[in-house]
């Protein structure tokens, strides 16, 4: 009873930001996000009756299980003979990323449950089982553009896949800093939810810029794609200085990455920014534009802190083989 996938993670591009239900992880408004190629988690379970406990290796290290258990519980209470499980994770992410892996890490761990438990569920309900180890991770099922669908209930706030994104999109992260971040995206939208007067306005004006980037991207229309991004992202942050106290991720750096961004559009270079929780700049870009964004970014940050992504496949399964050159390549990259 083995199971092993890769899943990659994901940038939002209309952000989640906000939950109407805690447990359930159902979210306030739909989301949209831009599967990368460069970062992502490999994860092999092994279901054996020979355990007496569940136990968890991250990059070889022994960690607590304390948020793997309860989500093997799901899949358990599915099971006709339910076990322990040995999980083993690798995450890819570059190390100076500064990104959270929880996107790729619980999509990975759906997929490697779910060979390993032969319960042999579709991608879609894999989605929303994702969904309960982290929200973003929903998304992280599928490659490209993807929409996570607030849905109305558990079983149909799910993942879509719009579009394999192979036009010419890419990303560019600029890491500011890659240190832990302060507030948990977990609870900064817990307290946004709670304290924010902007909050109800946020949530109206996501489901429209929704709808309207699912149509730049029906229409290939980088550009507005990409104007959409970046106001989207923008107003998401905005809500976070209305919360009560209010918080901010951004960091001095943040500030000369954004005005960067804009220098680029204004020599009309078309290139425009998104923000997590956390201060690193994702740029969404063109293919054909990165070689110009960075030898301008290269003036302001140094080499090592600008990472170029391209677009990132579904989560898929691998081999024992897949999974040992994994470890192989993970060895070398220490
Ligand atoms: C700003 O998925 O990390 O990256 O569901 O509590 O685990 P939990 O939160 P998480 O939040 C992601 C927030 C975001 C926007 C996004 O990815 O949509």
């Amino acid at each position: 009873m083995i199971g092993i996938a890769r899943a990659h993670t994901n940038i939002a591009l209309i952000k989640y930001w906000g939950k109407r239900d805690k447990k359930l992880f159902l979210p306030m408004n739909s989301s949209l996000s831009l599967t990368l190629d460069a970062f992502y988690t490999d994860t092999k379970v092994t279901f054996d009756q020979t355990l007496t406990k569940d136990t968890f290796f991250l990059n070889n290290k022994e960690e607590t299980t304390e948020k793997i258990t309860p989500f093997l519980d799901l899949f358990r209470e599915k099971m006709s003979s339910p076990r322990f499980a040995k999980v083993e994770s690798l995450n890819f992410v570059p190390t100076a990323a500064g990104l959270a892996s929880s996107a790729s890490a619980f999509a990975a761990l759906a997929g490697a449950i779910n060979q390993a438990s032969g319960l042999h569920l579709d991608t879609q309900t894999l989605s929303t089982f994702a969904r309960r180890g982290s929200g973003s991770a929903t998304r992280s099922l599928y490659g490209g553009f993807v929409e996570w669908n607030k849905g109305t209930d558990s079983h149909n706030s799910m993942a879509i896949p719009i579009d394999d994104a192979s036009w010419d999109i890419a990303m560019i992260i600029i890491v500011v800093n890659q240190a832990k971040k302060t507030i948990s995206s977990r609870d900064g939208m817990a307290l946004t939810v709670q304290t924010s007067p902007f909050y109800q306005a946020w949530v109206e004006s996501a489901e429209k810029d929704l709808q309207n980037i699912k149509q730049a991207i029906a229409n290939k229309d980088f550009i507005t794609l990409g104007e959409i991004t970046e106001f989207n992202g923008m107003k998401m942050h905005g809500t976070m200085l209305g919360s009560n106290p209010p918080f901010c991720y951004f960091e001095p750096e943040t500030i000369i990455a954004q005005q960067a961004i804009r220098q680029l559009r204004a020599e009309g270079i078309p290139a425009y920014m998104t923000m997590d929780a956390g201060p690193n700049v994702k740029v969404l870009c063109q293919t054909s534009t990165i070689p110009t964004i960075l030898s301008h970014l290269e003036t302001l940050f140094s080499k090592d802190k600008l990472i170029i992504s391209k677009v990132g496949k579904a989560m898929h399964y691998l081999t024992q083989d897949d999974w040992e050159q994994s470890l192989q390549s993970f060895e070398d990259t220490l």
